[in-house]
């Protein structure tokens, strides 16, 4: 499996010291790469502090908050939340790949602190800074005492035996993160063809989803058509 999908949690207390240039060059360049790709407008912000300074809000989990990326697009776009958390993923992982931390965040932090053009809905945000490398001991803790992650069962249901590669793509998906933990994006494989949905109740719904699908078509290859439901069609 891709080292970054196995090795990233969320990260929520950072290092008081800001990423280097370079750093935040390598960032920049990946948004501006998935802007082009998705329509999106994602945006990195060096000093987005002031978000997350209201501890009423932000309930003193995070520390040392400063830069973050604004996770938004055009109001217009039907499929907004679905392609934040699809093309925002690949950046999440990037990022893990560059050895900073992330964390997505879609309620701890104060919407009116970030201006946003009115053409664009900000749907949440990543805040990413430089994280101490876990020890060898964190490490252990984390393997043996991972948060909760749910069974490959409660994520998807099926009518026969799944193939390798769906249960490859599964084994991704449950690493993928979910706003509250909740893990609620499933899968269907039934007739020979699979499908990714999600009960669409709450306002992080289809980041989730988006994120879900990300992680199975990393692992599995192919692509899912975009859409609560949608379709996976291997190559
Ligand atoms: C769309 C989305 C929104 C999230 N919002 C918050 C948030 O507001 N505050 C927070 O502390 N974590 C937030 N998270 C992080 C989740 O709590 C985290 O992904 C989940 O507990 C799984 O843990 P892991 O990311 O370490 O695997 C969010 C995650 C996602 C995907």
């Amino acid at each position: 499996m891709r080292s970054a999908i196995e090795n990233r949690i969320s990260r929520r207390k950072f290092e008081k010291e800001p990423i280097t240039d370079c750093e935040k060059e390598k960032i920049i360049s990946i948004i501006n790469q998935l802007n082009d790709v998705s329509g999106l407008t994602m945006a990195f912000m060096e000093d987005g502090s002031s978000a997350f300074q209201n501890l009423r809000k932000s309930y003193g989990l995070f520390s040392n908050v400063r830069s973050l990326i604004l996770m938004k697009g055009k109001k217009e776009d039907k499929d907004l939340k679905e392609k934040i958390g699809y093309y925002g993923e690949d950046l999440v992982l990037a990022i893990t790949d560059l050895s900073m931390g992330t964390c997505w965040v879609g309620g701890t932090f104060d919407k009116n602190e970030l201006a946003i053009d009115s053409s664009e809905e900000l749907a949440c945000v990543v805040v990413v800074g430089k994280v101490a490398a876990p020890s060898l001991a964190e490490k252990m803790v984390r393997s043996t005492a991972r948060r909760k992650v749910k069974r490959m069962e409660e994520r998807i249901i099926s009518d026969q035996p799944l193939p390798q590669w769906v249960e490859n793509g599964m084994k991704a998906v449950l690493l993928a993160p979910s706003a509250k933990n909740t893990q609620k994006a499933t899968f269907k494989y039934e007739n020979n063809i699979l499908s990714a949905q999600i009960a669409d109740d709450y306002s992080m719904d289809m980041i989730d989803l988006g994120i879900a699908k990300k992680h199975f078509e990393l692992e599995a290859g192919g692509k899912f058509e975009l859409g609560n439901e949608g379709i996976f069609h291997l190559k």
